[in-house]
């Protein structure tokens, strides 16, 4: 049993400088727990509502005094006393006290603060490191850390929209450990500084999640120079180093036609377009390559990729249970990106990552683009053995707060990590 002592929160600054929620919980048994939550820019439709102020006057409207206060006050009263057996528990008293489909009453932003919070301070009271305590409420006794895929080139809403892809990530496919995953992307990322610095005359400035981001000429182009990188630090494209691309095309997708670049291409035009990349360039998996209102082609997008590319639903799936069942049903994609503040309580998220299991997708868990240092995540993915994990880049602390954390987890538990699915 966990007895909810005390909730209070407080609003802090994220990684671009915007207000969000930092939550402690403290529980009777003197146990405590703290938890900060991030927020996206490139964010999908179905999110659930994270609480801003909207007073122009005051961080142009981003502020969380009131999703600040709905912690101290509204869900301090209502659950302060109270007892709670499990993560479960507390999470559906909260989804009750919102009674809305999206958390727009009392802010996703608020209840994840405390959701988080308490997993904490329960893990606390049990004396469990986090990863651990996760493990234990999914029942997951898999025991691997995720493979992390890692930002190197960004555009899209990341960057100022210099290209429409908004991330070229580095998949280290043949690391055996966390440390040899992050000294390889170390040699990329250093070879890609310098490519930048030669083909574009651009210093090592970094976009929001620490990515380079060179006026690229086109979409392509950022493949082309990825790869140029990869074999530069003396691997092998593919076998030793592989690409992984977060198109976010919802936020090029208007009235049926993706707008990519100069070029305007319809459903069918996107799909062969992706497929042609597939074949050219070594990427082995590929995020939001349609849509989050393209339904209908995202099946064709998985049967054409099928085996040979990760097929991952972000915007698509936002996290959600019901768009991860539709997208189960019409085989629309093929692995989960899991955000948990896209939906906004652990309890809800381990639903999505067991639909997910049983439909025999891979996850990922990944981070946002407005980070905090809080490192939670990093455990949750190895709790909830995330195939892979997306922090970003190696570049900006709010993303070596979780790579740091997955350090000292794997020097802790010597495990190995997850293959390639
Ligand atoms: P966001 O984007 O955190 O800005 O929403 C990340 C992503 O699209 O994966
Ligand atoms: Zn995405």
């Amino acid at each position: 049993m966990f007895t909810i002592e005390k909730l209070t929160a407080l609003e802090i600054l994220d990684s671009r400088g915007r207000p969000t929620v930092r939550t402690t919980c403290q529980l009777k048994s003197g146990s405590a727990g703290s938890a900060s939550v991030p927020s996206g820019a490139s964010t999908g439709k179905a999110e659930a509502l994270e609480l801003r102020d909207g007073d122009p006057r005051r961080y142009r409207g981003l502020g969380c005094r009131r999703a600040v206060r709905t912690v101290n006050e509204t869900l301090h009263r209502a659950l302060a006393g109270r007892s709670f057996a499990s993560q479960q528990a507390l999470d559906q008293a909260m989804i009750g006290l919102d009674a809305t489909p999206n958390k727009s009453a009392l802010g996703a932003n608020a209840i994840l603060a405390v959701s988080l919070a308490f997993s904490r301070a329960a893990a606390n009271q049990a004396g469990q490191p986090l990863y651990l305590h996760f493990a234990g409420l999914l029942g997951e006794t898999r025991r691997a850390l995720p493979r992390p895929t890692i930002n190197l080139f960004s555009g899209g809403k990341h960057a100022g929209g210099q290209s429409p892809l908004q991330d070229i990530l580095l998949v280290p496919a043949s690391a055996k450990t966390m440390d040899e995953a992050l000294s390889a992307t170390f040699a990329v990322y250093q070879c890609a500084v310098e490519l930048a610095a030669r083909k574009y005359g651009m210093r090592a400035l970094v976009a929001d999640e620490g990515g380079l981001a060179p006026p690229f000429p086109h979409a392509q182009a950022m493949l082309d120079d990825a790869v140029e990188a990869i074999q530069r630090a003396g691997f092998v494209p593919g076998k030793d180093v592989a690409l992984a691309v977060d198109a976010a095309s919802s936020h090029f997708f208007s009235r049926g036609r993706y707008q990519l670049g100069e070029e305007s291409l319809d459903s069918a035009g996107m799909i062969d377009r992706l497929e042609e990349w597939v074949v050219r360039y070594p990427i082995v998996s590929l995020e939001d390559g349609l849509s989050e209102d393209d339904w209908d082609h995202w099946p064709k997008l998985r049967e054409r990729l099928a085996g040979r590319c990760l097929v991952v639903g972000d915007d698509l799936l936002c996290t959600n249970p019901n768009r991860i069942r539709r997208a189960v049903e019409t085989r629309a994609a093929d692995t989960l990106l899991l955000k948990v503040n896209q939906i906004g309580t652990l309890t809800e998220a381990m639903e999505a990552c067991r639909l997910a299991r049983a439909a025999r997708w891979s996850v990922t868990i990944s981070a946002r683009s407005g980070e905090t240092e809080d490192d939670w995540l990093a455990d949750l993915a190895v709790g909830w053995r995330g195939d892979q994990i997306k922090i970003g880049s190696i570049m900006r602390s709010e993303r070596l707060s979780k790579y740091n954390r997955l350090l000292a987890i794997e020097a802790e538990t010597e495990w190995p990590l997850v293959d390639w699915p």
